[in-house]
C-alpha cells in the first residue's frame, strides 16, 4: 500500500523549527506531519495518509476513550554521521506491535505496512531531527479502538496512527545517574495480565507508583512481581539490567508480565557478543540490597528506546537505602551505552544489521 502524500500547507517555517530544536527534551516537540491508516471488518487496513498533524475530531463514545482498547510503540530514527537517516530495529517494534494487538484482541497490522508508515513520516519530516548530541526523531505508532459503541467487546473500527517528536535527553537536565524507589505498595503487571503487551492501560497505573517516588524524591519508581513481592521486574517504562564484580550482567527473564524491550534484547547480543556472561534469571530485592553492600553487585541501568542506557546511582524502599557502586556511571554501564548508540549514529559496524536506512 502506499500512503497518499498530503503536505501541510503551513509547516513550522525554518528558523523557528531551529529554535524549537535546540533543546526539545523529551515528548513535547512535534513535527508538521503524521500518519494515518484506518481499519474495519468489512475494508481491512485502508486509506493510508500521511498528512498535516491536526486534532482528532472524535465522537465521544468511542470505545478506546471507555475501555482503553489502546497499544503504542516508541522507536527511533537517527541522523547518521554520514548524513543519512536510520530506523533502529523497526521489523522489531513490528512484530512487538502485532504481539500487543493479539493480547488487546486488536487487528495486527502487518509488519510491512508499519515499517511503511514509519519510513514515509521520517522521508516527509526528516528535518526535525535536532542535531544536538543525542538527537533522534522519536516516533510512536499507536492504534485505538475508534467504533462508535458502549458495549464491551473487540472493536470493529481502528485508527492507527504514527506521530514524530523531535528529542533530545529523556532526563530533564541531560543523563545522570539516577534514583529509584521500590514500591512495595503497588505492582504494574500480574502473572496472566497485559505486562508484556505495550498497552496505554499499563502506563495508566503505573503513574501512582511513579508520582509516589517522585514525590519521596526519586527519579524513577521500579516495580516488584505482584505474586511475592519479592523479584525485581522493571521501570515504569525502562527494563532494568545488573552489573557483577565477576563480570556477569543479569536481567529479569520475560516471564509474561514485564516488557520484552528491544534495548534489552540488544544489549543482551551485545553482551553475548564480547563473551561477557549473560543470565537472564529472577533477582529479588533482598539479594540487591545485600549484593550492593557486599560490593558483588557493581553497576546496574536502566534501559529503553527513550531512555537509552541510564544508571542507576541509588535505590530506597520503605525502610532501607542503598547506593550502587560509588553512585555514579560504572564502566560497563558506559561501555553498553557507547557500543549501542555508536551502532546506531552509523559510528560502528553493525553485525546484526540493527540499522534500516531510510532512502
Ligand atoms: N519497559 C517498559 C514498561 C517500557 O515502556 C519500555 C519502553 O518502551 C521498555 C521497557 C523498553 O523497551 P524498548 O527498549 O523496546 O524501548
Ligand atoms: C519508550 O522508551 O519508547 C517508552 O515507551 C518509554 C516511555 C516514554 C513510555
Amino acid at each position: 500500500m502506499n500512503f497518499v502524500f498530503e503536505p501541510n500547507p503551513s509547516p513550522v517555517p525554518a528558523s523557528e523549527r531551529g529554535a524549537r530544536l535546540a533543546d526539545p527534551g523529551f515528548g513535547r516537540v512535534f513535527t508538521d506531519h503524521m500518519a494515518t491508516l484506518r481499519w474495519s471488518e468489512d475494508k481491512g487496513w485502508h486509506e493510508g495518509r500521511i498528512h498535516a498533524r491536526a486534532p482528532l475530531t472524535m465522537d465521544p463514545a468511542s470505545s478506546v476513550l471507555h475501555y482503553a482498547q489502546e497499544i503504542f510503540e516508541g522507536l527511533k530514527a537517527y541522523r547518521l554521521d554520514n548524513g543519512s537517516t536510520a530506523l533502529f530495529r523497526p521489523e522489531a517494534n513490528a512484530a512487538r506491535f502485532q504481539s500487543s494487538a493479539r493480547r488487546l484482541a486488536m487487528p495486527e497490522l502487518p509488519a510491512e505496512l508499519f515499517v511503511e508508515s514509519i519510513e514515509a513520516l521520517v522521508r516527509t519530516d526528516r528535518d526535525w531531527i535536532p542535531e544536538i548530541e543525542g538527537g533522534s526523531l522519536y516516533l510512536r505508532p499507536f492504534l485505538i479502538a475508534s467504533e462508535v459503541f458502549l458495549g464491551v467487546k473487540p472493536a470493529a473500527e481502528y485508527l492507527y496512527m504514527v506521530l514524530a517528536s523531535s528529542a533530545g535527553s529523556y532526563w530533564k537536565g541531560g543523563a545522570r545517574a539516577i534514583s529509584l524507589w521500590v514500591s512495595h505498595d503497588y505492582t504494574r503487571a500480574a502473572p496472566g495480565g497485559t505486562g508484556a503487551a505495550k498497552c496505554g492501560g499499563n502506563y495508566a497505573t503505573s503513574l501512582i507508583a511513579q508520582q509516589d517516588a517522585i514525590r519521596r524524591g526519586h527519579d524513577q519508581v521500579v516495580f516488584l512481581d505482584a505474586t511475592e513481592r519479592r523479584w525485581i521486574e522493571e521501570l515504569g517504562g525502562m527494563n532494568i539490567f545488573f552489573v557483577f564484580d565477576d563480570g556477569g550482567i543479569q536481567t529479569p527473564p520475560l516471564t509474561g508480565t514485564i516488557l520484552p524491550g528491544i534495548t534489552r534484547d540488544s544489549i543482551l547480543r551485545l553482551a553475548r557478543d564480547q563473551g561477557l556472561t549473560v543470565r537472564e534469571e529472577l533477582y529479588s530485592i533482598d539479594d540487591w540490597r545485600a549484593d550492593a553492600e557486599s560490593g558483588r553487585l557493581i553497576e546496574s541501568f536502566a534501559c529503553g528506546t527513550a531512555a537509552v542506557v541510564t544508571p542507576i546511582g541509588k535505590v530506597a524502599g520503605p525502610d532501607y537505602d542503598f547506593t550502587i557502586g560509588s553512585g555514579a556511571t560504572g564502566q560497563t554501564t558506559a561501555r553498553f551505552l557507547e557500543s549501542l548508540t555508536a551502532i546506531q549514529r552509523g559510528r560502528a559496524p553493525d553485525p546484526h544489521d540493527w540499522l534500516k536506512p531510510v532512502a
